[in-house]
């Protein structure tokens, strides 16, 4: 019965901005292989969607996910989970080349966190809270919890977080630096999308090359950071919406951008 089954992911379009919606209410989103291959596959194919701009992650009003399906794990062996793959799934996630808002209602635990850290905005409700609870079950974060936190909001809190697994409330992740807006909760989706139209209005491969610059130098040393960077703005002189955003400046206008 599977081609009957709900699908995992819902996805809406009004373009420029596209919302992807993780749809497994009944277990908190919990991140089943299917959920993430399923997600992987959308999202990638919003990324490739040449009117979408930038696209919005949600988990819907109550949770956005209470991390990987503890159910479909607790009796794996390691082999088990090398075969699954989900690193591959989480790779595709990260590979998105276009800006991701993550948009979290409730709780972001564990792979939920994870991929609420692999976005590149956050935008919380008063009521969200993140943790990486994995310590609490005998094992630890395994899709860049402990990496990507520890770079986010500093190896102290992130290692308090990673060792205790106690959750941070969505007030505490904004004073350090993981939410971009803190609004009431019903507010999460509005206020996600309202940042998604003022990046969707800039330059597209401005906006693009600029987060690639961004993302790399996190995942890599300064050095390479900045050879990026370098790169990228050298390339953005190439584009019709520099020759554009300057001469609008000039000419004392408002640019008119066509993304290219
Ligand atoms: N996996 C599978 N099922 C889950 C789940 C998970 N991570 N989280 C919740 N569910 C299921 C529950 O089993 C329950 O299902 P049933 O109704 O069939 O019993 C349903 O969702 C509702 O959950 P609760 O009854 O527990 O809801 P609650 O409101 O009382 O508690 C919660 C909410 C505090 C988030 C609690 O569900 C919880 O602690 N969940 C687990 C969180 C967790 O440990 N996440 C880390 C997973 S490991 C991981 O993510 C590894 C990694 O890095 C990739």
């Amino acid at each position: 019965m599977r081609a009957m089954s709900k699908p995992l992911v819902l996805v809406e379009k009004d373009d420029p901005i596209a919302v992807a919606t993780l749809n497994r209410p009944d277990a908190l989103n919990a991140l089943s292989p299917e959920m993430l291959a399923s997600l992987a596959e959308e999202m990638e194919a919003l990324n490739a969607d040449e009117a979408v701009r930038v696209i919005v992650l949600s988990g819907g009003p109550k949770v956005f996910a209470a991390g990987a399906d503890i159910k479909a794990m607790a009796t794996a062996s390691p082999v088990d989970i090398y075969l699954r793959n989900t690193r591959q799934l989480w790779a595709r996630l990260w590979a998105l080349d276009k800006p991701v808002i993550a948009a979290v209602n409730g709780v972001a635990f564990g792979g939920g966190c994870e991929l609420a850290l692999g976005c590149d905005l956050i935008v919380a409700g008063e009521s969200a809270r993140f943790g990486q609870p994995e310590i609490k079950l005998g094992i630890m974060p395994g899709a860049g919890g402990s990496q990507r936190l520890a770079k986010a909001i500093g190896p102290y809190r992130a290692m308090e977080m990673v060792l205790t697994g106690d959750p941070i409330s969505a007030a505490e992740a904004q004073a350090a630096g993981l939410v971009n807006r803190l609004v009431a909760d019903d507010q999460v989706l509005p206020a996600a999308r309202e940042l998604a139209g003022r990046i969707a209005e800039r330059p597209a491969v401005a906006v693009r090359l600029a987060r690639a610059a961004v993302r790399y130098g996190v995942e890599h040393g300064l050095r390479e950071g900045l050879e990026m960077e370098r790169r990228n703005y050298r390339l953005l002189y190439d584009t019709q919406d520099q020759k554009e955003g300057m001469a609008a400046f000039i000419e004392k206008r408002k640019a008119k951008f066509v993304g290219k």
